[in-house]
């Protein structure tokens, strides 16, 4: 067991403690994280952009993730290590166990899925055999096809009132985790007050359990150019990666990241 549990999770919620996670996808970025005291390292199927170069994460296959999940965990040593169930890789019920195991097998020690209600079924399932869940709500990179692009969501009152009930059945259904992408600050805060499990948000506001970023664009390091509004670039004031790293758990534990321009309004 790594020193960072589920149990300190909660934890760390309850005191009111910012929660710190970082995108992660291989051993030496690993130890470079856990010598900053980073809790939680994701290993995000951003990787399909940030490693591989493609336009979206829709390409990323569970051998690729379970691949990286292994790298992580021999560079790990005290953080939970959290694994993206990449496309369709849940697409039913049979699948979602199987793909589950590879990443759990490959060193994960929670899985993440993107979506909404129709999650409950599997979380379900999941928690009931021992897997804990994250629950990847509002922009789901995984749907940009449906949802017409990398947008903000949960804007409209409809949509907010959705998806904070969709959080309290998620929450019921054995979620351990939310994590909020692109979403109204205000919106977080009520998500985040309404359940007890720890909710992480990137582009999310300062209101939410803990913050998440992607390793490489806190790094500055971006293929494209186009750096998300929700983004810090933890470089600009250190002159190496190590100390980038540790400013950027204390400016989450000191809730100074993110600021109020890195979110948005409703
Ligand atoms: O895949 C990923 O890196 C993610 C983060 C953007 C939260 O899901």
């Amino acid at each position: 067991m790594p020193a960072i549990t589920l149990t300190t999770l909660q934890s760390l919620k309850q005191k009111g403690e910012k929660i710190t996670m970082l995108t992660c996808y291989d051993a030496t970025f690993a130890h470079a994280c856990n010598e900053a005291g980073v809790e939680v390292l994701l290993v995000g199927d951003s990787l399909g952009m940030v490693l591989q170069g493609h336009d979206s994460t829709l390409p990323v296959t569970t051998a690729e993730m379970a691949y990286h999940t292994a790298c992580v965990k021999r560079g790990n040593t005290d953080a939970l290590i959290l694994a993206d169930l990449p496309f369709m890789a849940n697409a039913t019920l049979e699948q979602t166990m199987m793909n589950s195991a590879m990443l759990m097998q490959a060193g994960a020690h929670m899985v993440k899925v993107e979506g909404q209600l129709w999650l409950a079924e599997s979380i379900r399932l999941l928690a009931e055999r021992g897997v804990p869940v994250c629950a990847h709500m509002g922009l789901t990179p995984q749907a940009v096809n449906i949802l017409g692009g990398y947008k903000v969501q949960g804007r409209n009152e409809n949509q907010a009132r959705q998806m904070r009930a969709d959080a309290i059945s998620l929450e019921q259904a054995g979620a351990s985790m939310l994590l909020l992408e692109c979403v109204p600050s205000e919106l977080a805060a009520e998500i985040t007050q309404a359940v007890k499990i720890p909710v992480i948000g990137i582009g999310a506001g300062a209101d939410t359990d803990g913050q998440v970023l992607v390793l490489h664009d806190m790094l500055g390091l971006s293929i494209t150019g186009r750096v998300p509004k929700f983004v810090k670039n933890f470089m600009h004031d250190q002159d190496n990666i190590q100390s980038a790293l540790k400013a950027y758990v204390s400016e989450v534990k000191a809730a100074t990241f993110p600021g109020i321009e890195h979110g948005f309004s409703a």
